[in-house]
């Protein structure tokens, strides 16, 4: 099993303090910032684009794991490798060349992500595989921060588990949404090893540090359990 990652999703920050929050929380012990892209039409929200993603690369030299949650995702790319990004994720619901468009993010020299929706079935991901660096499923539908997890997602995790450990994938497998020191247990032992969250940061009500703690605690409660 490989070392747990958390990435936080500023889309819960202070964009007011944006650079400091991403640094409250690397000293906190994040280890990828998370950006979620959003276009009003794949989802009914609109967030940013390559320029934030700039700001990040600024910001911080942790890896940055950009979520598009757009309309066709291939025109998009280049860009936002040019920004910085170092994961580029996808949905496999806008894609339809999900293989194509993973080399494309991988000859961006960006690492290459796939995703789907909690209505979306784990066999849609069978074409991208073998190729994705890493695998995110969604525990709310995409387009907010703050929403409950979906506990009838969990079968889901470790169907993709079972398919990437068949396959002998080394790809991460990241869970999106309502991740928190409540719910990332059953996240963990259905199979994920990546955890996105945002509010569970930086809206934790005692601070951005306290946050991280809870999460790293739940996490390691769990370890010593099982
Ligand atoms: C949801 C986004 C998530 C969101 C998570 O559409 O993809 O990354 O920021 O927010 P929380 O952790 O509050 O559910
Ligand atoms: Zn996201």
């Amino acid at each position: 099993m490989k070392p747990f990652i958390i990435a936080a999703s500023i889309l819960s920050a202070d964009f007011t303090r944006l650079g400091e929050q991403i640094a409250e929380a690397e000293a906190a012990g994040v280890d990828w910032i998370h950006v979620d892209v959003m276009d009003w039409h794949f989802v009914p929200n609109l967030t940013m684009g390559p320029f934030i993603v700039e700001a990040c690369r600024r910001a911080t030299n942790m890896p940055l794991n950009v979520h598009l949650m757009v309309e066709r995702p291939e025109s998009m790319l280049e860009a936002f490798a040019r920004a910085g990004a170092s994961h580029i994720i996808v949905h496999v619901e806008t894609c339809p060349q999900i293989a194509g468009t993973l080399k494309e993010i991988q000859s961006l020299g960006c690492q290459a992500g796939v995703t789907l929706n909690p209505a979306t079935p784990a066999s849609a991901l069978e074409p991208a595989l073998d190729l994705a660096d890493l695998v995110l499923v969604m525990t709310v539908h995409p387009g907010y921060s703050g929403q409950e997890f979906e506990p009838q997602v969990l079968p889901k995790i470790a169907e993709v588990r079972r398919r990437l450990d068949s396959l002998g994938s080394s790809a991460r497998l990241e869970v999106d949404g309502g991740v928190s020191a409540h719910t990332i247990q059953q996240v963990r032992d259905a199979g994920a090893d990546t955890f996105v969250t945002a509010s569970a940061i930086f809206k934790y009500p005692q601070g951005i540090a306290a946050g991280v703690l809870a999460l790293r605690d739940a996490l390691e409660m769990d370890a010593f359990r099982s």
